[in-house]
């Protein structure tokens, strides 16, 4: 295997290939960090084309790092509606006031540094390294993971343990192009070597693989499995007004909106005949019974809104799927 050539092919295909995606602009280096950062953020559990309109509202309102410290936390969730997981908006901001007040508005070039920021962790931090500042490292995420598996057969468990991908992802070498050499390579992975079917003719990686070669693209997976959860959301509805309550109660969408719920046992929720629907969370299967009733009620910390105003608040996907499977809206 002539290794050297790798990066020089991954960076042509890249070159020719790349999406223009709003974070690849060309920049200042301030911008260029910022976008990242942002980007990032976005991308921690949300896919590119979801991402992409998000991502030029919210840097057309706050351009910069000091703009988005500066702002509102309120203003900031408002332009994150509907991208979810709101902890990673709260994040960015805090991240935002830290690089504004003890790094003079640069993003810190070391990994400990950055992964001492809220919301950075082991992988955003490599990915913020490569692609903000050019520096030698490959972030591994779902697509370099899966690039990776398929170029060299890692198929049992020990193969394809964290520690072991982490190993062989030297592979990859490196390229004095450590920024776009690390997005070519999620690249590939998101637009050549798809989780179901690759398209090999394509791949300037394909004279090195060997799932290529064996013609055996299957991807074993080293995820856990999500637990599912039995919940019962009351849905309380009074001329137009919905009983609603800010969140303080379970750890996840800790702080907001949702409609008061209760977690209950997998034999309740069989035995109930009540509407049910499933939703899914990040590590966490909701199998959710919807139980509807027009009584006039109040709750501690609970409020009534009305339909007309749910845009005027800040509304966790979460709910609005609990809303919109209300039979009134059929
Ligand atoms: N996923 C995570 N970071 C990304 C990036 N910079 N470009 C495309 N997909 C990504």
């Amino acid at each position: 295997m002539n290794k050297p050539n790798i990066p020089k092919k991954i960076l042509h295909w890249y070159d020719n290939n790349k999406r223009p995606l709003p974070w690849r602009r060309k920049n200042t280096k301030k911008q260029h960090e910022y976008f990242t950062l942002v980007s990032e953020f976005m991308l921690q559990q949300t896919q590119v084309k979801t991402v992409i309109p998000f991502f030029n509202r919210f840097v057309k309102k706050f351009p910069n790092l000091e703009s988005l410290d500066r702002a509102d936390e309120s203003k900031v969730l408002k332009y994150w509606e509907g991208l979810g997981y709101y902890s990673r908006a709260k994040n960015l901001k805090r991240t935002a006031n830290i690089i504004v007040t003890k790094y003079s508005g640069s993003l810190p070039k070391g990994i400990e540094k950055l992964k001492a920021l809220p919301g950075i962790g082991e992988y955003t931090s490599r990915s913020i390294l490569s692609i903000a500042h050019n520096k030698p490292y490959i972030p591994m995420d779902g697509n370099v993971e899966r690039v990776l598996k398929r170029v060299l057969l890692l198929k049992n468990k020990d193969q394809i343990s964290k520690e072991n991908l982490i190993k062989k992802k030297t592979f990859f070498s490196n390229s004095k192009r450590s920024s776009d050499y690390a997005q070519a390579i999620m690249e590939i992975g998101a637009l050549i070597c798809k989780p179901l079917v690759p398209i090999c003719t394509s791949c300037p990686l394909t004279i090195y693989c060997k799932a290529f070669k064996k013609k055996d693209f299957v991807i074993n997976a080293n995820k856990k499995l999500n637990k599912t959860k039995y919940f019962e959301a009351r849905v309380h509805k009074h001329k137009n007004k919905y009983l609603l309550i800010k969140n303080k109660k379970f750890n996840f969408l800790k702080n907001l909106i949702i409609f008061p719920m209760d977690e209950i046992d997998k034999e309740k929720f069989q035995l109930s005949i009540d509407k049910k629907i499933n939703i899914k969370l990040s590590n966490m299967n909701m199998k959710i019974i919807i139980n509807e009733n027009n009584n006039k009620k109040t709750i501690k910390n609970g409020f009534l809104l009305d339909k007309s105003n749910f845009s005027k608040f800040i509304i966790p996907s979460f709910t609005k799927k609990i809303f919109n499977s209300l039979p009134h809206l059929k």
